[in-house]
């Protein structure tokens, strides 16, 4: 009985790894914290299906969207762990790592269009933060978009006096935390996930965030006002662990980066459109109204978020101020 046992053993153990490995794909789990029917949601859909058919199935996307893996904090643990492979947080989630510097495009009304913004993340600006990630073990692979920042309360926000004293919740820029300061309001940091149920029972008062966002998790349900402000930009940096990256076969890693590419164009062509239509449909609802910024209101925010240039400095250092200035040819103090 025993010998029998043994000799099973030594056939499983001789067929099944020739076999298994003939067969298993490489996983590569991929943990975002917003739905599916946004920008980065989409563009991480089309990757899975691009990636897994330019390597012939030899890998296999598995995308966690809603945090539905991770929270934000633990979603950066959870990469320099490996026990996810791929993410895209926003840029203002990286100080967890030690990383102050992409903080820097958290400042207000730092890109005057899309198309400054895109022009910045494709150039010098995009490939300077890359390298500040490589030496925690990380890989930024893209940049994706997700457009524009509105601001929203249960009172209309059109001059700075009307932040006194406002709850709001931030993603965990440190900029963001300060030009809200600026503004008069109490920012407070938040996994993204709890927003929306902090806003209906009033833990905190407001918050900012892309038309995409506000419909997707419903913000515009739990918030009166929305001022349509586009005061800062939000985008993502779609990051692997570099030693998972670094060790899978070149062939298969070319095939991924094929796919990333033709995903980061296709997400980054639909970020407009996308919140757009957000925007769009959240008026519609009739749920919340929507302000707008008169040139004078404007002005009087930009007025007060000024001195957060000034503060950015000691923050995410003048190296990465002056290259964007230089890059974008905007005043940074
Ligand atoms: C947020 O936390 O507000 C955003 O970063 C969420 C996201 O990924 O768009």
């Amino acid at each position: 009985m025993r010998k029998l046992i043994l000799t099973g053993i030594a056939a499983a153990v001789f067929i099944a790894p020739g076999a298994a490995m003939a067969q298993a794909p490489i996983v590569i789990k991929f943990s975002h914290v917003v739905a599916t029917d946004t920008p980065k949601g989409k563009g991480a859909i089309r990757f899975k299906e691009l990636a897994e058919k330019y390597t012939n199935g030899k890998v296999t996307i598995e995308v966690y969207p809603n945090s539905s893996l991770y929270k934000d904090k633990e979603e950066i643990e959870a990469l320099q762990l490996g026990s996810v492979q791929m993410l895209a947080p926003s840029t203002a989630k990286f100080a967890p790592l030690g990383i102050n510097e992409f903080e820097a495009l958290d400042l207000p009304w730092l890109f005057k269009d899309e198309a400054a913004y895109a022009m910045a993340m494709k150039g010098p600006i995009g490939k300077w933060l890359f390298q500040k990630l490589e030496a925690k073990g990380i890989t930024g692979l893209a940049y994706w978009d997700n457009g524009f920042h509105m601001a929203s309360a249960n009172r209309p926000l059109s001059m700075p006096a009307d932040f006194q004293g406002l709850k709001v919740r931030i993603s965990g820029s440190k900029i963001a935390d300060r030009y809200l300061r600026d503004l008069g309001s109490i920012p407070q940091i938040m996994a993204f996930s709890e927003v929306y149920q902090a806003l209906q029972t009033g833990v905190v008062d407001g918050c900012e965030n892309t038309p995409s966002n506000y419909l997707t998790q419903k913000f515009y349900e739990v918030q009166k006002d929305i001022t349509v402000s586009y005061h800062a930009h939000l985008q993502y940096a779609v990051i692997v662990n570099s030693k998972f990256w670094s060790g899978l076969p070149s062939d298969i890693r070319q095939q991924l980066d094929k796919a990333m590419d033709e995903a980061t164009d296709y997400t980054n062509s639909i970020a407009v459109k996308e919140n757009e239509d957000a925007l769009a449909e959240i008026k519609k609802s009739g749920k919340t109204t929507l302000h707008y910024l008169t040139d004078d209101q404007r002005k009087a925010w930009q007025d007060a978020m000024r001195p957060t240039y000034t503060w950015a400095k000691g923050r995410v250092g003048q190296e990465v101020l002056d290259l964007i200035g230089r890059e974008l040819d905007v005043k940074m103090n």
